[in-house]
């Protein structure tokens, strides 16, 4: 009892890691939050219903051949309509938060001009009020990937400056009508796959890239990853300056970012492979965090972009120093990477100057870095722990959630409902993940929240309906909602881990 007693003390005197004294057996802060996440588009549907505008995603899934099975999210999982059903399922795994996203063109039909759509504020007015009534935090994304198709039309979307007054304001709209039940925002979801996507694959809105493949639209994709950027990270600074000025004081909230991350793990013990893995890191997820946290890009980028890479003003580097909160990690899988600077490497993700110049390889001496789930993608828990502890040291601990990490399979239409349902492997990922996670919090991480994605089976971007992450199966003609292995494991989970104070 002594040793324990001293261990908590010694913890306790750490303010940032509380540990419940109910239990003592687990390295989780008080008030752990337990939860799934999702996203406007992929679950909510009714996607012209109650006033709400067109949005970039709307229009992008609307357009023959973006969407590798030709479904869209007009429907998705019809989360507008099920909410409440919805909610009964989270309550059924113990969650005690909910990720989910606001869809901006809800909210303003035409992203900044004209009215406030009421009917949109109320539906997620309904949806906060019902997740409180059972003790679920809303964790909300301001917006994940989905603009309103009026801000593409009317001047580019991210590629314009204009965004960021746009963006400003809605989010002020947001705070003003939620905040004071909403005590954690998040500006963006995982910009820095958006921006590439966006502007340089073209594989998402605005589908635009400079060697066109498929359809899409011919832009710069030298430059415009790296506009679209800037005005995110700026966007993100202006937001939460908003927030710190006119509202955080009353509402008493926290303001951070998602972003995703992977491992990148040097394929050799080379000093020219290991730092490779640093500019793979630069170029992935330091290139929004550094700026926000340290108010500039990493010099891995500014080295090797050189005039490409947008200059932060004075006055862009002041309001940058309002910062953030807490950093949002959604994190799967990990690479091997090798250096391209000193060795000649073959096409493939990373090469070019635009993208760091390193080659990501999924495997090392023909042995892959973890075993490949069903869309194939690596599974190592160890990294999300490398991740977590990089963050942690980079960034002086500032709290973090893992606000996504799952488990994607492929449908298989043919599979019976026990098939989808006994999904031993997702369960074995989500265990090893959070053991991970248990590593790196017992290390010191200050990690506050994990979110597995997802609750259901949604609908996955340009995939449409072929994949599935949830941890409830959703049958796609009737919509049924049928529980899966996984949840009831993470109810297990959940209650034998719970740290409530
Ligand atoms: C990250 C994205 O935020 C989410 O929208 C997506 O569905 C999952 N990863 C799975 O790919």
């Amino acid at each position: 009892l002594v040793v324990i007693l001293l261990f908590v003390a010694e913890i306790s005197s750490n303010d940032k890691v509380a540990i419940a004294l109910s239990n003592v057996d687990s390295p989780l802060p008080t008030d752990f939050l337990f939860g799934t996440a999702s996203s406007s588009y992929q679950y909510e549907g009714a996607y012209l219903s109650d006033g709400k505008g067109l949005s970039n995603w709307d229009v992008f899934s609307h357009t023959p051949g973006k969407i590798i099975d030709a479904t869209n999210g007009d429907v998705a999982v019809d989360h507008y309509h099920r909410y409440l059903e919805d909610i009964e399922l989270m309550d059924e795994v113990k969650l005690n938060s909910y990720r989910f996203s606001i869809s901006w063109a809800r909210i303003l039909p035409k992203g900044r001009f004209g009215e406030v759509n009421l009917a949109g504020i109320n539906f997620y007015n309904r949806l906060i009020d019902a997740l409180l009534l059972k003790g679920i935090e809303p964790f909300v994304t301001i917006t994940h990937f989905d603009i309103p198709q009026e801000l593409e039309d009317m001047y580019g979307g991210w590629l314009s400056p204009q965004s960021q007054e746009d963006f400003a304001f809605y989010a002020e709209v947001c705070f003003k009508w939620f905040g004071d039940r909403v005590k954690y925002w998040s500006t963006f979801n995982e910009p820095n796959l958006q921006v590439s996507f966006g502007y340089r694959t073209g594989l998402t809105p605005p589908g635009r890239c400079s060697k066109p493949f498929g359809n899409c639209i011919e832009g710069d994709s030298e430059f415009e990853p790296f506009i679209a950027a800037h005005n995110i990270i700026l966007s993100h600074a202006a937001v939460v300056d908003i927030y710190r000025t006119k509202y955080q004081r009353e509402q008493k909230g926290k303001i951070g970012i998602v972003i995703q991350t992977a491992w990148f793990e040097p394929i050799s013990n080379s000093t020219a492979d290991k730092r490779a893995s640093e500019r793979a890191l630069s170029f992935t997820f330091k290139w929004f965090l550094d700026p926000i946290v340290f108010g500039k890009y990493p010099s891995e980028m500014q080295d090797i972009l050189g005039s490409i890479l947008p200059k932060f003003s004075k006055i862009e580097m002041m309001k940058l120093q309002k910062g953030l909160d807490f950093i949002g990690i959604n994190y799967y899988s990990s690479f091997y990477v090798q250096d391209c600077i000193f060795s000649t490497c073959p096409s493939g993700e990373g090469v070019t100057k635009t993208e760091g110049l390193y080659l990501i390889n999924m495997e090392k001496n023909g042995v892959p870095i973890g075993k490949p789930t069903p869309i194939g993608w690596s599974i190592y828990p160890q990294g999300m722990e490398k991740v977590i502890t990089y963050i942690k040291d980079r960034y002086n601990n500032i709290p973090m959630f893992i606000t996504e990490n799952g488990y994607g399979e492929m449908d298989n239409p043919n599979a019976t409902l026990e098939e989808h349902t006994n999904d031993v492997e997702r369960v074995q990922f989500l265990e090893d993940h959070l053991n991970a996670l248990f590593v790196a919090i017992r290390k010191g991480a200050d990690v506050r929240g994990y979110f597995a994605w997802s609750l259901l089976d949604n609908f996955e971007w340009m995939f449409g309906h072929t994949r599935r992450f949830g941890i409830y199966y959703v049958d796609n003609s009737t919509l049924k909602r049928t529980k899966k292995l996984s949840a009831s494991w993470y109810k297990n989970f959940i209650t034998e881990h719970k740290t409530e104070a």
